[in-house]
């Protein structure tokens, strides 16, 4: 007789089932080869559906089990139910490259010497991009290297609006445009998942400064929150389906983001209808209750007490471990809410490493370098360029000076959680060396000594960056170098270290460190053909503008950092990287600054702690919606980035003049490469509501469109603009509204181009 209690040795599945000590529903198959059927668990039956799945193993769990599921048992993993074999749950940092591993309970690196990843370029060189394409690349390669490493959550893309300059983890994000933000999110987090890896998009929400990252409480209106910083994260979960979600370390209406109700309960799970995972951020749980109230369903990286009391003690005191499982049995907490919990976990396993379809994943392999050196090509944005400087033609330059730190200094060690051991890096010199050869002579000077740091959590790039020579040594050698040559190539701008690009720290001002605004200055005395290359993830200020004539926005480029600038300089590559956010001239002209406050002022908050208060006072008017407003002249306007060939663009026009609330306007316009190289143009469109009653953004971005064109071609790019592109988010009635009216289409290459526009009314 056939029996679904008996038990087969090579059925490893079936163990738990019976551990459990229920009747098990489930399906009878017959292994090739055995001679009598075994049943299939719901849960480990794949062509069930997940929510039967969910169900079933839920049902299988005890209560502790529950809890065990929902808290860490080392720096970047929870230990699943081993009982039902359901696997742990891995997480990588994100959103870079994937972290080499560490010591079960520290920052510090394992040692393994199987870990090295292949570095990506940032987020705001994606962004730069402008093209969705790319972010799918991006996410579907570095997927692939998280799957192959056996991670089942990528922690990243960080998604949080660049308010300002000054933060450090700028970087890290997509610019300062919910509209590009949120086209660009979407298939990062497809290309990412395609392998079965969850993406956990970060930090949820207005996270938009490093400094006091656990005190921080902005103060923000629902109309500014539902605009500007809500919709990459909205797009991230409703389109893309992440299926977990990283909280912030800071606080919003007196929570903390990780577990605040309103943004996880009432606005992610209850208006977005999300079904997956709300993990902490690592260390940014501080109390039980409201941790289970707040919609928080995984606690990861609480401060222990050095784990003196020993590993399993330390995870014991999680406040979702012990003190939850206390709760739960006193009837504190309802095991609905665990349950709620539970599954969400549940859904994430076997979304990830429960699904026995995904692939296999790859590491280091050719196409991945390739995506890296493509996605970097693209990213890199041509800010000026006086007397068509650039590209530099090795053929036809006797010597060449490169100058600065940022042209050896390795890049993809430090900077926080994204730090990588990256299998190479290749530095800008090293990329114009391989590029140029001895065609034209290459002379490298220092110029100044800034950030000799090496290493990051025990990671080590291996170069020796200590200068005994003085400054005014470095200095002059530059200046020799410089005198010299045909055309100067200065690399500067930022680096990992604190204060800089990195995280836990914002910079103290928008200059340059280390005196390089002085040295470009005086090296662009001594010889006008200069291009400054600012690396960096953010905006600085440039008081040589005016002195030197190409600059180069050139962002960090991870492993392929140095081929892909050499493509761009030297003209293998024509640029087409538009800037993500406002190039400020000072930090006068950003609205966090000027009307808002930045970074706050002491408060105290719900439970009587100590908070920094942080009033947006500029609202909605963020990045180029605050230049325009105020008729600001940024450096660089939003959207900005040059070409070596020129775009003429034609005039748009809309298919209809009236519009209803239901009809698609399909605005188009003719763009022509009237220059003689082929190359790509981002052609933008803002939305702009002359007339409303409520203050609105002299205009938004609405679409756009990267095109590739040969010398002399013409194309026609359409773009088609919905009732959504419209309207504005009323607060008071809580939706987002459309007023008829007359709205302009205003096509262009930047926020400060505008080429052409037409008007159409909706009735
Ligand atoms: C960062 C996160 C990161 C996590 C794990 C935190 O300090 O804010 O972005 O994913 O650490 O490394």
């Amino acid at each position: 007789m056939k029996s679904k209690w008996k038990l087969r040795v090579n059925a490893l599945w079936l163990v738990p089932a019976l551990l459990c000590c229920e009747p098990v529903m489930g399906r009878d198959i017959t292994p090739a080869g055995a001679s009598s059927p075994t049943t299939v668990p719901v849960y480990l039956d794949d062509t069930k559906p997940l929510e039967q799945r969910v169900e079933d193993a839920l049902s299988r769990m005890t209560l502790q089990e529950k809890i065990k599921i929902i808290h860490a048992q080392s720096k970047f993993s929870s230990p699943g139910v081993p009982r039902l074999g359901i696997p742990e749950i891995w997480c990588t940092d994100g959103p870079h490259g994937i972290r080499p591993e560490v010591l079960w309970d520290e920052w510090e690196q394992a040692g393994w010497t199987n870990d090295s990843c292949t570095a990506f370029p940032s987020l705001t060189a994606l962004a730069a991009t402008w093209n969705p394409d790319m972010a799918l690349l991006y996410g579907k390669s570095i997927g692939e290297e998280a799957r192959f490493r056996n991670k089942s959550v990528l922690l990243g893309p960080g998604v949080n609006i660049y308010r300002t300059p000054l933060c450090g983890r700028n970087f890290e994000y997509m610019g300062e445009d919910p509209y590009l933000s949120s086209r660009m999110v979407v298939p990062y987090v497809k290309g990412v998942q395609s392998n079965g890896v969850a993406t956990c998009v970060k930090h949820f929400a207005l996270n938009n400064n490093d400094i006091n990252r656990h005190t921080s409480n902005p103060i923000v209106d629902d109309r500014t929150l539902y605009e500007i910083y809500l919709p990459a994260f909205k797009a991230a979960a409703t389109e893309g389906n992440s299926w977990s979600f990283m909280g912030g370390y800071n606080l919003f209406r007196g929570e903390h983001a990780s577990y605040n109700p309103i943004l996880m309960n009432q606005i992610l799970k209850g208006e977005w209808n999300y079904d997956g995972v709300v993990i902490s951020d690592w260390g940014a749980v501080h109390d039980t209750k409201t941790a289970v109230t707040g919609g928080l369903d995984m606690e990861f990286g609480s401060w222990t007490d050095g784990l003196a009391d020993g590993v399993s003690n330390a995870y014991d005191n999680y406040y979702f471990a012990n003190p939850y499982l206390k709760g739960i049995r006193n009837g504190t907490y309802s095991q609905q809410e665990l349950d709620d919990k539970g599954r969400r976990v549940l859904r994430l396993t076997f979304r990830t490493s429960m699904n026995r379809n995904r692939p296999y994943g790859s590491m280091g392999s050719d196409e991945h370098i390739e995506a890296c050196r493509r996605i970097g090509q693209e990213g890199v944005v041509l800010l000026q360029n006086k007397d068509n400087i650039l590209p530099v033609d090795p053929s036809r330059t006797r010597r060449i000076a490169v100058i600065g730190e940022n042209a050896i200094k390795m890049m993809t060690v430090g900077g926080g959680s994204s730090s990588l051991k990256a299998r190479y890096e290749i530095t800008p010199l090293e990329g114009l060396r391989k590029r140029v050869g001895d065609a034209a002579g290459i002379v490298y000077a220092r110029g100044y000594v800034g950030d000799t740091t090496t290493s990051y959590n025990g990671v080590v790039t291996g170069q020796k960056l200590a200068d005994r020579r003085s400054a005014q040594e470095l200095r002059d050698e530059a200046l020799e170098a410089a005198r010299n040559a045909d055309v100067v190539l200065f690399f500067g701008g930022l680096n990992k270290s604190d204060y800089q690009d990195a995280e836990g720290t914002d910079r103290k001002s928008m200059d340059l460190p280390y005196g390089q605004n002085e040295l470009i200055s005086a090296l662009a005395k001594v010889n006008p053909n200069i291009v400054v290359i600012n690396i960096s993830g953010t905006g600085v200020a440039m008081p040589w503008l005016g002195e030197v004539k190409g600059v180069l926005q050139a962002w960090y480029l991870g492993t392929e950092t140095g081929r892909a600038l050499a493509d761009v300089l030297t003209g293998d590559v024509n640029p087409s990287g538009k800037l993500p956010y406002t190039y400020y001239a000072s930090l006068d002209q950003c609205g966090a600054h000027k009307m808002g406050e930045y970074p706050g002022h002491p408060g105290i908050d719900a439970l009587g702690n100590e908070v920094m208060d942080i009033p947006y006072n500029e609202g909605i008017f963020v990045g180029y919606r605050f230049t325009d407003k105020n008729r600001l002249k940024p450096n660089f306007p939003f959207g900005h980035g040059l070409s070596y060939t020129t775009f003429k663009y034609g005039k748009a026009s809309a298919d209809r003049t009236t519009a209803s609330a239901d009809d698609t306007v399909t605005i188009t316009i003719p763009v022509t490469n009237t220059g003689a190289r082929e190359g790509k143009e981002v052609v933008q469109l803002y939305v702009s509501d002359p007339k409303s009653s409520v203050p609105r953004p002299v205009k938004e971005l609405k679409g756009f469109k990267k095109v590739s064109l040969k010398p002399g071609e013409t194309k026609t790019v359409a773009f088609e603009l919905t009732a959504d592109e419209l309207k504005y988010f009323d607060a008071d009635r809580h939706e987002w509204v459309l007023e008829p009216g007359e709205f302009d289409a205003l096509v262009g290459a930047s926020a400060g181009d505008i080429r052409s526009k037409v008007r159409f009314t909706v009735k």
